[in-house]
């Protein structure tokens, strides 16, 4: 690995001990889940609050959960570089997605503090409420509501067990009705930079700890209902059944197979399938099932979500079933800022890494934050490529180089403005 040139403290042991504290406190202690606005994401909140506290920031839980802290630049009130990552978690998930940007970004102000080291301009750090959207239909729920671009209407949707995203929010202690008040304006902000873990295993190929992301591939989320005709297992010939499974299991196999052989990358899953009214002897009568479909171009992928919804229609019509789909989430691909960009690599070069750049497959906060910032992001190697996975795993020495990079980007950090001047 290569070597870094960096005076700073080592980082890595504070980033990992709370990785591991935050990843405690989960719904059930052997599978790590902490979704958007339950008990745990609460405690999970209050514990980010006291560490920005004690990193020397001013920081508060807004109207739909999102921990925001502020460090004061060398005069109260300057607009910020905004830097953050999400604290929920998908079903058995791992530590590090989402936190790992999180706390280092938290430890990197915690440095500059213990320096009484302040810049021409402020740091904001937030812990994004709902970036899995595993909870509620929509996603990006924390960062859109930032952006000033949440959509009122999802405080109706429903959770699996009926309670609205109002009711959720009321129960966490937060006033849905002030969602508004979290957005923030353009010219509050310089830019937003994210560090998070690649997902992927191109870092760990090339044997590099941390990597310069060029774009957020964009993504499209649909669900699905197949409605058929229930009846008894033992006495509907085959040739009669309206199974709406069977229909499902045609469809899944149909966009594994589209998406295999599609010659631009495009990647697509189907993660959720729910089966009614779920009985050994039951012909299933209605399913419902998710799909997610991504490319690193948006235009293959709104040519692909055609062309599968197409196919579904012809299998659902061929086996005499009704077919609803919605679009329940719509992302274009968003690029980082080339500017932006380019001091994320300077600050990777000058920690003594080569500079790698490569895309983002999966999604971040960032696409939701495009709307108000200019943003960047740092990638550190994770082991395997794993990840949405428990055996997620980044190692203590590669989470100091990502905070190395990022502590570099912040105390060499040009807003653009000040950039155009001196060129
Ligand atoms: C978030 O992790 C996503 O890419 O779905
Ligand atoms: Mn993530
Ligand atoms: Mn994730």
């Amino acid at each position: 690995m290569a070597g870094a040139a960096t005076d700073h403290p080592l980082l890595g042991r504070e980033i990992v001990g709370r990785i591991g504290a935050l990843g405690a406190i989960s719904e059930t202690p052997e599978n790590l889940t902490r979704i958007f606005l339950s008990p745990q994401h609460r405690a999970a909140a209050e514990l980010l609050l006291s560490w920005m506290e004690s990193a020397g920031m001013r920081a508060h839980l807004d109207a739909i959960g999102n921990v925001c802290g502020r460090y004061e630049g060398d005069r109260p009130g300057l607009p910020c570089l905004m830097l953050g990552s999400h604290y929920d978690t998908v079903r058995d998930a791992g530590k590090w997605d989402g936190p790992l940007g999180l706390v280092t970004a938290i430890s990197c102000v915690a440095d500059l503090n213990r320096r009484g080291r302040r810049l021409p301009f402020a740091i904001e750090v937030v812990g994004f409420a709902d970036e899995e959207g595993v909870r509620f239909a929509s996603t990006l729920l924390g960062s859109r509501a930032i952006a000033g671009t949440f959509d009122e209407a999802a405080l109706g949707s429903r959770d699996e067990a009926g309670i609205t995203m109002h009711q959720a929010l009321s129960q966490f202690g937060l006033d849905p009705a002030h969602i508004g008040a979290a957005a923030r304006a353009r010219r509050e902000l310089h830019g937003y930079v994210e560090l998070h873990i690649e997902q992927g295993p191109v870092l760990e190929g090339l044997n590099l700890p941390v990597g310069v992301v060029t774009a957020i591939s964009g993504a499209t989320r649909l669900a699905v209902r197949l409605v058929g005709m229930a009846g008894h297992a033992g006495t509907v010939p085959m040739a009669l059944r309206r199974d709406a499974l069977a229909g499902a299991a045609e469809c899944i196999v149909e966009i594994e197979e589209f998406c295999r052989t599609d010659p631009d990358g495009l990647v697509g899953t189907v993660g959720y399938i729910h089966a009614m009214p779920g009985a050994t002897n039951v012909i299933p009568g209605q399913v419902s099932f998710t799909i997610d479909i991504r490319a690193a171009a948006d235009a293959p992928r709104k040519l692909a979500v055609t062309d599968i919804v197409r196919q579904i229609e012809t299998i659902a019509k061929r086996r005499k079933l009704t077919l609803q789909v919605d679009v329940t989430h719509e992302n274009r691909t968003v690029p980082c800022a080339p500017w932006l960009k380019r001091q994320v690599a300077e600050a990777v070069a000058a920690e003594g890494y080569r500079v790698f750049e490569l895309p983002s497959g999966a999604g971040h906060d960032g696409m939701a934050m495009i709307d108000i910032a200019d943003v960047a992001m740092v990638f550190v190697r994770c082991r395997g490529g794993i990840s949405h996975n428990p055996a997620e795993h980044v190692e203590e020495a590669d989470a100091d180089a990502g905070a190395r990079v990022l502590l570099r980007l912040i105390e060499n950090f040009l807003p653009r403005t000040g950039e155009a001047k001196a060129s």
